[in-house]
């Protein structure tokens, strides 16, 4: 792959259907056709399941805005006392749009360049593929990509990563001193890396590291903060904005918060960090047996 615009060395090799791909692509059971269908290639199946997911990050904004559509039309049909009473929920419906529409501009550039995403897969042709359909599963993992880039990326995420990669972080400091050991050459596994965050911790301590990932949502977003994001802070998001339900204030659906919190370019040179796409089982699954 030619990373020329690529930051670091990231990524990424034998992207496999996940998400759900294998059940909706092949889902013959429900068919009435008593005719075998010919098998679709492995190549077939992975550019079906790759324009999906593409399309599921384009319908994101139709498909929110339909959401709150949906409670403005059912504001309009009260009464005018009963709309005056709720004037404030009407503003607060204005800024959930706003959020959407900004959450959307990140979108676009989180799937700007992902047709050369992988060393060995040209997606020009399957970008070009436009779909609105678009099912329920996939809108919400698009939409929890926003809460993951709080959770990974962000300073409000902070005690979520401390809880759960502090004790992994320590661990390796504990086995692998930097007196005892040449940090570049202990080589660190991640399976099921999300958006990376884990292994740019473990590759800014020093250490070699591979995050490796099988779902396309989660590689498009690292993809974009590992690769194209240089600096602290430059983006804004409103991670919470889906959540209509369970808010303590209506603030708190609206809430922002900015990403990267640390630049992911930040990575000593002798470090070899990269990312891995497929399944952790069917990539390294000859590993140790060599
Ligand atoms: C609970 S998330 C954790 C993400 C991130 N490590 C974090 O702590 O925020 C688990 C991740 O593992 C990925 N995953 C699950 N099974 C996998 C497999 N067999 N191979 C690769 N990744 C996998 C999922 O797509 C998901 O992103």
């Amino acid at each position: 792959m030619e990373e020329s615009d690529s930051l670091n060395n990231v990524l990424i090799s034998n992207p496999l259907p996940d998400d759900n791909a294998n059940q909706t692509l092949n889902n013959k059971e429900n068919s009435n056709d008593c005719e075998p269908e010919p098998e679709e290639s492995e190549d077939e199946l992975e550019r079906k399941h790759f324009q999906r997911i593409v399309n599921a990050f384009r319908s994101y904004k139709l498909h929110s805005l339909k959401r709150l559509y949906n409670s403005t039309k059912y504001i309009s049909s009260l009464s005018p006392h009963q709309q005056d009473l709720l004037k404030g929920y009407r503003t607060h419906l204005d800024q959930v749009r706003v959020a959407i529409e900004h959450n959307y501009e990140i979108i676009k550039v989180i799937i700007k360049d992902v047709a050369h995403l992988f060393q060995n897969a040209d997606h020009s042709e399957d970008i070009k593929v436009i779909s609105s359909e678009v099912n329920m599963i996939d809108m919400e993992k698009v939409q929890s990509i926003f809460k993951q880039l709080y959770r990974e990326w962000s300073v409000e995420g902070k005690d979520e990563r401390d809880a759960s990669f502090k004790p992994i972080l320590d661990e390796i400091a504990l086995r692998y001193p930097e007196d005892k050991v040449d940090k570049p050459n202990i080589q660190i596994l991640v399976p099921g890396a999300g958006l990376g965050r884990l292994p740019y911790e473990i590759a800014r301590r020093g250490y070699s590291c591979q995050g490796n990932e099988f779902s396309l949502f989660m590689l498009f977003a690292s993809n974009f903060v590992l690769n194209k994001c240089q600096g602290v802070d430059i983006f804004k998001i409103y991670p919470w904005v889906h959540q209509y339900y369970n808010n303590l204030k209506s603030y708190d659906q609206v809430q922002m918060v900015r990403f990267p919190d640390v630049n992911p370019c930040d990575i000593p040179e002798k470090v070899d960090f990269s990312m891995a796409a497929g399944s952790y089982i069917e990539i390294y699954n000859n590993l140790g047996t060599n």
